[in-house]
Order: structure tokens, then sequence, then C-alpha cells
């Protein structure tokens, strides 16, 4: 059985989306809605390990004998991170982290002026946050990313797992609505810094959260 599997572990996991504020009641964000990432909280902490996750704004209940760190921005997420995560026995980037933060946010609510016609946002990058701790001295012993595609899904996971220096990569398809963000299902492929590939089929996140971590541990 898998029970014990992670007793003794940490396990870090981030989940959910970051808010990018534009100015006090606006924000840039994506739909993730955390499921992911609480699944594979909620799983991690039924094999046993001690879990702490790094959660975006979202709905849910925090999953039983977990830590939850609220966070909302990119950088506020990283920090966080930062300081949870270095030395773990593992670390997994669930969350659907905005690329970019923006440069030109204001203090008070925007105001339309009249005749305006436009508003131009100006866009300055976030820190990649698996990438920091996967290059880190004090890198965690297995780091695991996500990879969110549309199209050519597997070149583009590949090109992920060596650019930012993970053991792991878990490919979705982000275009489908029955799979991926905000759905209660997924399917993934997972590519192992070995070569390795397994495709796992469609299953409910809970479900694939057990099988994923069973395959990190064991592999
Ligand atoms: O939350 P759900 O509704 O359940 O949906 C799940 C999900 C689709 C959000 C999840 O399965 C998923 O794919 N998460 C990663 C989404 C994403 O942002 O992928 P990416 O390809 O942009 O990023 C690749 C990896 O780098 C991810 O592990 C991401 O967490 C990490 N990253 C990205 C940018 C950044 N600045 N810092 C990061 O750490």
């Amino acid at each position: 059985s898998d029970a014990a599997l992670l007793s003794g572990k940490r396990v870090v996991i981030t989940a959910g989306p970051t808010r990018e504020a534009i100015d006090p009641v606006r924000y840039l964000t994506n739909h993730s809605s955390g499921k992911m990432g609480y699944a594979l909280a909620d799983q991690a902490a039924r094999m046993g390990a001690d879990v702490t996750l790094i959660s975006g704004p979202v709905t849910l209940p925090t999953p039983t004998n977990v830590t939850r760190i609220n966070v909302t921005s990119a950088r506020e997420m990283a920090q966080a991170a930062e300081k949870s995560a270095l030395r773990a026995d593992l670390f997994i980037g669930a969350a659907a982290v905005a690329d970019y933060h923006v440069a030109n946010a204001e203090t008070q609510k925007h105001k339309k002026q009249s005749g305006q016609t436009g508003w131009t946002l100006q866009l300055a990058e976030n820190p990649d946050i698996i990438a920091r701790i996967a290059r880190h001295e004090q890198r965690p012993g297995i780091v695991v990313g996500f990879a969110a595609e549309t199209a050519d899904v597997v070149h583009y996971a590949q090109d992920k797992l060596q650019r930012k220096n993970l053991d792991w990569i878990v490919a979705n398809d982000v275009s489908r609505s029955d799979i991926g963000f905000n759905s209660d299902d997924n399917q993934v492929v997972v590519f192992g810094r070995d070569g390795q590939q397994f495709d796992l089929p469609q299953q409910s996140k809970s479900q694939l959260a057990g099988a994923l971590l069973a395959l990190f541990m064991k592999d």
C-alpha cells in the first residue's frame, strides 16, 4: 500500500492562480481553481507527509493535516516558496503563476478620463519560482513542474523540464474543458529528466494525485 510512502517526508506544493494588481480594485489572473494542487496536498498528507500548501486565491477548503500559506501575487508566492521549500524532500509547482505583473500599477483606483479611449498596461517579468528553487544550493530532493499547454504539449513540456532544471514535468492540455483548468478530472503525460514517459489516463484529480506521488517517490 502507498499509505506510508511519504512518512517522514517534507512536501511543499504551490496551487491556484496568482493575481497581479492593476489598481486596488482590478487585477490580471487566469482560470486555475486550485483543484489539482489541493488534490496533491491532500493525497500527500494521507500518505504521511508533512505538507505545506502555498495557495493563490481559491475557494477550496484546506485539506486535513495540511499547513496552508495564502498568497496573492506571483512575487508573494516566490517569497513563500523560498522560505518553505528549500531542503524539502519534494516540491511540486501546480500553481498557474502569472509570468508578468503590471509595472505601472496604480495605488488609487484608476479613473477614466473623459475622452480616454484606451489604457496601456505595462507588464514586467515575474520571478520564475520553480526554476529558482530547482537551481538553488538548497534544492529540494525532487522538483516537479506542471506544464499547461494548448498545442505542441510534448515539445513545450520537454523544453520546460530542461530549462527549469526539473526532475519531472506533468503536461496537461488546457485547451480542453473536460480536463485541466477548473475541471474535476485531468489527463496528463509525465516526462522524467532521464527520458522516462508515462501516459496517465483521464481520471479524477484526486486519483491522479495519488498515482503521481507514487511515481515520483518510487521511480
Ligand atoms: O488549478 P486547476 O483548476 O485544478 O488546474 C490545474 C492546472 C491546469 C493549473 C495545473 O494542472 C497546471 O498545469 N499548473 C501549471 C500551470 C502553469 O502555469 O504552467 P506553465 O507552463 O505556465 O508553468 C510551468 C511550470 O513553471 C509550472 O510548474 C509553474 O507552476 C511554474 N512557474 C511558472 C511561471 C513562474 N513565474 N513561476 C513558476 O514557478
